[in-house]
């Protein structure tokens, strides 16, 4: 919650739930948050890993109409720069309506941290399933949209000119 706060400058009201590692019981809440609440972004955080209670992702692909999997995808890659059991997580991400759902691992550093490396590409994702425009701190991050005059979040390294 103080990572999102330190991302985003649009005014926002969090929507918290404390769930057991139980997959019927988080797809309720995600249903609920999603459909009830519509609430643009659903941030999980903790289950993503292989122990058995560890079902956050399976209860995520079953809510969504939609998997992103570039997220879970962006996610590991950050965070194996920071430890080597980043590869343990099984983190995902979709779409369910009009909510972005994305996995985060429970570790609280592990939190700001994956969201610190796919939060560009939140604002825009939000905008295309008909959301409410989000707007970032650009000294942290910077939210990227295709045709807007700013530079993307993580600048790509130009080919030397031959
Ligand atoms: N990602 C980041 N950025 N930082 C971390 O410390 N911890 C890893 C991984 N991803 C970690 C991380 C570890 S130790 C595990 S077991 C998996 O996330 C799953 O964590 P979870 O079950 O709390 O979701």
């Amino acid at each position: 919650m103080a990572a999102l706060g330190d991302i985003l400058t649009t005014p926002w009201r969090p929507c918290s739930r404390l769930v057991p590692d139980e997959q019927a019981l988080i797809e309720r809440v995600l249903v609920d948050l999603a459909d009830r609440h519509r609430c643009p972004l659903i941030v999980t955080t903790g289950g993503t890993g292989p122990a058995p209670r560890d079902v956050t992702p399976e209860a995520t692909v079953a809510v969504c109409n939609r998997l992103l999997p570039g997220f879970g995808e962006l996610m590991r890659a950050v965070s194996l720069q920071h430890v080597p059991t980043a590869i343990l997580s099984r983190q995902t991400a979709g779409v369910r309506g009009g909510s972005l759902i994305v996995n985060l691992p429970g570790r609280p550093a592990a939190v700001r941290e994956c969201l610190l490396a796919v939060f560009g590409a939140v604002p825009y994702g939000i905008d295309l399933v008909g959301g409410p425009r989000l707007e970032t701190d650009p000294a942290i991050v910077r939210a990227f949209r295709p045709g807007e005059k700013s530079a993307p979040a993580t600048p790509l390294r130009k080919e030397p000119e031959r």
